[in-house]
């Protein structure tokens, strides 16, 4: 069997290295992939663009017996939609089911409809109407912009000037463009975030095992939001009962109502959700695909096959699946550009990258270009070092061990990935 893979960050070297993995697989095309992918057993880089529907349909049609896609954007564009009308095998969302990540207002209005617990919240075109509900509404409360913004289209005001000045940018400055055009505006939440991602085959439901993300930049959850940097998984505060919560009030109803609306969802889901002082899980986001860093931890947890699931879900047979994990904990830490979320410092030299890292470390590249046999820092998130251990404190402490040994200058990563986890054990 050969695996299409579209995407080129740390998630896509995750989900590679874990397919490369089932003896079966011949071969993880990865498009465009990374330095990362480019090295690892079984798998090849290929020049493709993955926002060209037709480019990747005449690729997955001469060389891959699946497809999987890691990022968002071509998913919202339609590629699965695209491969299926072409006959091919492609696990993924829709473009219809996407717009849970796509548009904020469809999942906001969406989950109101399904009475799926969410922040309350109100969305705006018009400048002057949002002010006037700002008025009414003080802060803290969040704004985000309506479509795609990169990760970047969330505040959090903490004061009223901050929530004037978000929407400002949004509808007034149009900062983010045409993504901005419209903005929501809801209920700050409190409580502990927690990463739920199940598999979807339209109907039944697999869930991953829990994770956690750390969107600051700085140790003790300080400083302006990243895509991530760090993950662990299990995350605690997802209990069997709140487990058992999530697929019932967020999961479930959320399947069934794409499902009745003519749209079911095949593909990854992902329920980003705040978990308030009683348990009850709140929707925070919906994202159409894996998380990243998450799928770093994750993966390496899983011990099932993760192209046989696949294989489950596209048959529509996910309620015969089980998934085994690792009864250990992983935990990943990313190695950040200097400079980054904000504007990068890129092409320093990476050294420490080809040590011997043992079965139960494993480093994961993103922005890193190989050039010569020698790594050099080219995007935002550069590489995620991820650990198993018995505990999350253990795997932390093998990963900042590990990345020691990595040398980079001016990157920079957090010490304090877990410290949740690691305050409950
Ligand atoms: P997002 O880009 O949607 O993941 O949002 C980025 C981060 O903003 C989330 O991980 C949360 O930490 C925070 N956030 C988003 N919405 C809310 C909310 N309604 N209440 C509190 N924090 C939020
Ligand atoms: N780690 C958050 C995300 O993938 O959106």
């Amino acid at each position: 069997m050969r695996i299409l893979i579209l995407g080129s960050g740390g998630r896509e070297h995750a989900l590679a290295w874990k397919c490369a993995q089932d003896a079966r697989v011949t071969e993880v095309l990865v498009a465009p992939g990374n330095a990362g992918t480019a090295r690892e057993p079984r798998c090849r880089n290929v020049a493709l663009d993955i926002m060209d529907n037709a480019a990747v349909v005449a690729f997955a049609r001469a060389h891959a017996d699946l497809t999987l896609v890691g990022p968002e954007a071509p998913l919202v564009q339609g590629v699965i939609d695209a491969l299926r009308q072409a006959g091919l095998a492609a696990f993924g969302p829709s473009a219809a089911c996407a717009r849970l990540e796509g548009s904020k207002s469809f999942a906001k209005a969406f989950m109101q409809a399904h009475a799926i617990p969410t922040a309350a919240y109100a969305s705006f075109d018009d400048l002057a109407a949002a002010l006037a509900y700002l008025d009414a509404h003080p802060a803290p409360i969040v704004i985000k912009a309506d479509g795609l913004a990169a990760g970047k289209g969330v505040v959090v005001a903490m004061s009223d000037a901050e929530a004037r000045a978000a929407v400002q940018d949004m509808l007034g400055d149009q900062v983010f463009g045409s993504a901005g055009a419209r903005v929501v505006i809801e209920e700050f939440l409190q409580g502990e975030e927690a990463s739920f991602i199940c598999m979807v085959d339209g109907q039944h439901v697999l869930a991953m095992a829990s994770s956690q993300d750390h969107k600051r930049v700085g140790e003790g959850d300080s400083g302006p939001n990243t895509g991530g940097m760090g993950a662990y998984s299990p995350a605690p505060v997802v209990t069997a009962a709140v487990h058992e919560r999530i697929l019932q009030k967020i999961i479930a109803p959320t399947v069934a109502g794409m499902a009745a609306a003519g749209t079911p969802y095949t593909g990854f889901l992902y329920a980003g959700v705040m978990i308030d002082a009683q348990g009850e899980p709140y929707v925070i986001e919906f994202n159409c695909r894996f998380g990243d860093p998450e799928t770093q931890p994750v993966m390496m947890r899983l011990e099932s096959s993760l192209p046989e699931l696949i294989e489950l879900a596209l048959a529509g047979q996910l309620d015969r699946a089980q998934a085994r994990w690792s009864p250990q904990a992983a935990l990943g830490i990313v190695l950040a550009a200097p400079g980054y979320p904000g504007p990068l410092h890129t092409g320093e030299l990476i050294t420490g990258l080809d040590d011997e890292e043992g079965s139960q470390v494993k480093t994961f590249l993103a922005g890193v270009r190989e050039q010569e046999g020698r790594f050099y820092v080219q995007g935002g998130r550069v590489l995620c070092v991820t650990a198993l251990a018995d505990d999350v404190a253990a795997a932390r402490q093998k990963a900042l061990t590990r990345l020691a040994a990595l040398h980079s200058p001016g990157s920079h990563y957090r010490r304090d990935i877990g410290a949740r986890a690691i305050a409950r054990e």
